[in-house]
C-alpha cells in the first residue's frame, strides 16, 4: 500500500519498525555493502610506511599534510582516496579498558579527530594492526605496540566508532595459530560493526591467501601475496614474478596485493618506476602510494598521475593482467577491458635495451578488423598493423590501450 494511504500514526509506527529493523540489521552486520561494493576496484590512496617506516616524522601533522596534498596535487581528481596509516601510530599498552590508545606524542589529537579531518576533504581513512600479540615494529625495552590478537570485537568497535574505513591487518607475532582463525576472526568483527571498511589483509602469502580469504567468513577485500617491498628494481622485480601468476584469484572485490609502491622514493630510476607502476596497473593491484607527497619531486608525481594508467587499473571489470609470454626477461602481460578494449604492457626486466615485438594474433585479435594502439606513456596513438613492436630500454615497460578504429 501506498504510504500516504495510512493514517499518520501508523506511518509513525511503519516508520519506528523500519529504523528498528535497520539497526538490528547494522547490528548484525546483514545491511553492510558487499565486498564488491566495498572494493569494486583496486584501492588507491597512501600509507605512510615504506616513506618514513616508524621515524618520528610519522604523526599527526604529516597525515594532514598528505590529505591536503591530495587535493592540492590533484590526487583525489585521479582517484587517489585512502589516506592509511601503518604501524607506530599506537601507544605502547591498552587504556585499563582495554581499549587501544594513540601514541600522545605523534597523534596528540586522537585518532577520531584525525580520521573527521581526512573525511572533511572527501578522502578516507585507514588504520593498521596485527593478527598477533603485538604489531611488527620490534621490540623496545620489552615493549611492543598491542595487536588485536584476542581483542578483535573490541578493537573492530573502536575502530568503526573512530570513523575507520579501511584496516591493513598485519601478521606479526601470531603465536603460530591458525591463519585463517585469525583473519576470520577480524574479518566478522569488522563486518559486524555495520560499517563499511575495507579489509586489506597482511599475511605477506604465507599461508596462500587468495586461495581462500575471499571467501565468506574472511571476506578479505585484499591479501599480500609476498614479502615487503623494498626501493630497489631487484625488489620490485621479485614481487612482480611472484604476483603476476596469481591473476586468476583477483577480481572485484577481492586483489591480490604486491605490496605498496615505491615510486618517487629515489631508490629506481624513472624508467623503473614507470615500470613499476605500469605492472602494478596491467596486475590491477592496489595503488598505494608509499612516499612523502609533502615533497615528491615532479616527474614522480607526474608518474602517480598519469590517469591512463590509473584507467588500466581501475577498469570496471577487475581482471588482473595474464602473462602471456615470458621469453628472455621479456614479459608480455594482457588485460582485458570494458567496451572490448585490451591493455598490453611489454615490459623488459633485462640490462640491456631490446628489440620488442607481439603479434595481432597472440594477442587474440580479430584478424579482420582494423585496431588502434595507444601508448599510455607517450600519449600516443597509431593503426596497430600485424604487430606491436617497440624497442624497449632496459627495465622498461610500455603499456597500450588497444580498441577497434573508429
Ligand atoms: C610488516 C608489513 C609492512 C609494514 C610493517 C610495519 O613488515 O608487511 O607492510 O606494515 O610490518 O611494521
Amino acid at each position: 500500500m501506498y504510504d500516504a494511504q495510512r493514517s499518520p500514526a501508523v506511518r509513525a509506527f511503519l516508520f519506528a519498525v523500519s529504523l528498528f529493523a535497520a539497526g538490528a540489521a547494522g547490528a548484525q552486520g546483514q545491511a553492510r555493502p558487499s565486498a564488491a561494493e566495498i572494493a569494486p576496484t583496486p584501492q588507491m590512496g597512501f600509507n605512510n610506511w615504506n616513506s618514513t617506516h616508524c621515524r618520528d616524522e610519522f604523526n599527526e601533522t604529516m597525515i594532514r599534510g598528505i590529505a591536503d596534498k591530495f587535493i592540492e596535487l590533484g590526487l583525489k581528481d585521479a582517484g587517489y582516496r585512502y589516506v592509511d596509516i601503518d604501524d607506530c601510530w599506537a601507544n605502547w599498552q591498552r587504556d585499563p579498558q582495554g581499549n587501544l590508545m594513540p601514541n600522545p606524542e605523534r597523534f596528540p589529537g586522537g585518532i577520531k579527530a584525525l580520521a573527521d579531518y581526512i573525511h572533511s576533504k572527501g578522502l578516507r581513512f585507514g588504520l593498521y594492526s596485527s593478527a598477533g600479540t603485538w604489531t611488527c615494529e620490534p621490540m623496545k625495552q620489552n615493549r611492543g605496540f598491542p595487536g588485536g590478537l584476542g581483542h578483535e570485537s573490541q578493537d573492530a568497535a573502536l575502530f568503526a566508532s573512530w570513523g575507520v574505513d579501511y584496516l591493513k591487518y598485519d601478521n606479526c607475532n601470531n603465536q603460530k595459530m591458525d591463519a585463517k582463525q585469525r583473519y576470520t576472526a577480524m574479518g566478522e568483527a569488522l563486518r559486524k560493526t555495520g560499517r563499511p571498511i575495507f579489509y586489506a589483509m597482511c599475511e605477506w602469502g604465507e599461508n596462500k591467501a587468495w586461495g581462500w580469504a575471499a571467501a565468506s567468513p574472511v571476506n578479505a577485500n585484499s591479501w599480500r601475496t609476498t614479502g615487503d617491498i623494498q626501493d630497489k628494481y631487484a625488489s620490485m622485480l621479485k614481487i612482480f614474478k611472484q604476483n603476476v601468476v596469481l591473476n586468476e584469484y583477483a577480481g572485484p572485490g577481492h586483489w591480490n596485493d604486491p605490496d605498496m609502491l615505491e615510486v618517487g622514493n629515489g631508490g629506481m630510476n624513472e624508467t623503473e618506476y614507470r615500470s613499476h607502476f605500469s605492472l602494478w596497473a596491467i596486475m590491477a593491484a592496489p595503488l598505494l602510494i608509499g612516499t612523502d607527497l609533502r615533497t615528491i619531486k615532479q616527474p614522480y608525481l607526474d608518474i602517480l598521475l598519469n590517469k591512463e594508467v590509473i584507467a588500466v587499473d581501475q577498469d570496471p571489470l577487475g581482471i588482473q593482467g595474464r602473462r602471456i609470454r615470458e621469453k628472455d626477461g621479456v614479459h608480455v602481460i594482457v588485460k582485458p577491458l570494458q567496451d572490448h578494449k585490451l591493455a598490453v604492457a611489454l615490459f623488459n626486466e633485462t640490462d640491456a635495451a631490446k628489440q620488442v615485438s607481439v603479434t595481432s594474433a597472440e594477442l587474440g585479435l580479430d584478424g579482420g578488423r582494423k585496431y588502434r594502439a595507444r601508448d599510455l606513456w607517450l600519449h600516443s596513438d597509431a593503426p596497430l598493423a600485424d604487430s606491436l613492436a617497440v624497442e624497449l630500454p632496459a627495465h622498461a615497460t610500455a603499456i597500450y590501450r588497444i580498441g577497434v578504429a573508429p
